[in-house]
């Protein structure tokens, strides 16, 4: 039977995972995949998720089925931390998910069965796995202009422009903060702005928010969030907790609904948990606990703050100092951009050769869009770096 299928294609960033683990190189520099490197090089067990797991293990007597919903605490206090005063909780129903991915699936799955085979407006450039994802949800998955190359902003006034001429009921799927890959966010006047094309054009807001505390903020990286949570009839958000809590192989995400009114919104969770059902049927427990337990705890949630600004802190000093890096080695401002894009990624505009030129003569790993992890940065090798990438786009 399976030699009727052709042969997957292989994943842009988990490929480059495996070429990245199979090189001999001792001084390979992987800013590949999206996860958080302290200056060991290492990506530790948070301090405070590690003493909320340390209670789970000794306060566990059983571990039965949750339930489809997942740990309601969990979903609870995580609808909490992204929607803060913006949560009207008579309209707001959210289920546990395995990761934002799963969270992003089933959302999209639940979108598709509320209107078969919908436009879904997808930034151009997004995460590789959002078109996929959303294919095989059968909704259809189109672009709107979102990066500008030549500035490395946004191109605000495009994205407006083709947004206005959707149709209501399709759907336009939109970064929380930390756009993966760009690193260029859209600021307050520009939410607003999309909120009230939102309003006018009958469009649903599908909100992916994967790095909230990695741009500037726990707060402002929901702000965008939020303002739609005010504005909007209707909206969905897929959370993930992988990266600020640092919990990636635990699965841990939110899958949210706001419904027009309390009943649309139960109709709607109660078919997102018929399609869990279907799909995996309930999610894992423990990186949820360990969620929940580290934010119900007002010491562990100090800790986990402190610890979340750190990994912020130090992942803006390593986007300054390379971009002081790459100044020096081009004598020119054309990477200074790198400086004010938020969160673990940043497009550098480096072409498909010369991301493939770094990688075999400078062991130096980035994804092929030219995407590089900013969490991933050496802080010992910034010269080492700035000075290749500066190579590879001179001989070019
Ligand atoms: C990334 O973009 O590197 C992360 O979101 C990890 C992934 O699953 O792709």
């Amino acid at each position: 039977m399976f030699e009727q299928l052709s042969p997957a294609r292989p994943d842009a960033i988990l490929a480059l995972l495996g070429l990245f683990r199979a090189d001999p190189r001792e001084d390979k520099i992987d800013l590949g995949v999206g996860v958080y490197r302290n200056p060991e090089r290492q990506t530790p067990v948070m301090t405070a998720v590690k003493a909320a797991e340390r209670r789970i293990l000794d306060a566990q007597t059983s571990k039965s089925y949750l339930g489809l919903a997942g740990d309601e605490e969990f979903n609870t206090v995580l609808s909490s931390l992204l929607l803060a005063d913006a949560l009207d909780t008579t309209r707001t129903r959210a289920i546990q998910a395995p990761g934002g991915s799963g969270a992003i699936r089933i959302l999209a799955e639940l979108l598709s069965e509320a209107r078969p085979g919908a436009t879904v407006y997808i930034s151009d450039p997004s995460w590789p796995n959002h078109w996929p994802m959303v294919t095989a949800s059968g909704l259809r998955p189109k672009t709107y202009p979102y990066f500008d190359t030549a500035t490395r902003g946004i191109r605000f006034d495009a994205m407006m422009e083709t947004l206005a001429e959707a149709s209501a009921g399709d759907i336009v799927l939109l970064h929380g903060c930390c756009h993966n890959p760009t690193g260029a966010n859209l600021d307050s006047g520009q939410w607003a702005a999309i909120a009230d094309l939102i309003v006018e054009t009958g469009l649903l807001p599908f909100i992916d928010i994967a790095y909230q505390g990695f741009g500037d903020g726990l707060d402002s990286d929901a702000a965008g969030l939020r303002t739609l949570a005010r504005t909007v009839p209707e909206l969905v958000v897929g959370a993930s907790c992988s990266k600020n809590f640092g919990v990636y192989c635990d699965r841990v995400g939110l899958a949210l609904v706001i419904g027009k009114n309390s009943g649309v919104a139960d109709t709607a969770v109660g078919q997102l948990k018929s399609i869990a059902r279907r799909s995996y049927s309930m999610p894992p427990n423990h990186g949820a606990a360990t969620v929940r337990t580290v934010l119900g705890d007002s010491a562990l949630r100090r800790q986990w703050l402190d610890e979340l600004d750190a990994m912020r802190d130090r992942m803006l000093r390593l986007r300054a100092n390379l971009a002081d890096e790459l100044r020096r080695a081009s004598n020119s401002e054309t990477f200074d951009f790198i400086k004010s894009h938020r969160g673990m990624f940043s497009l550098t505009g480096l072409t498909r050769s010369e991301v493939d030129r770094l990688r075999e003569d400078h062991a130096i790993y980035m994804v092929g869009d030219g995407r590089i992890n900013v969490a991933g940065l050496p802080d010992d090798r910034l010269d080492y770096l700035a000075e290749s990438i500066v190579r590879v786009s001179q001989d070019s």
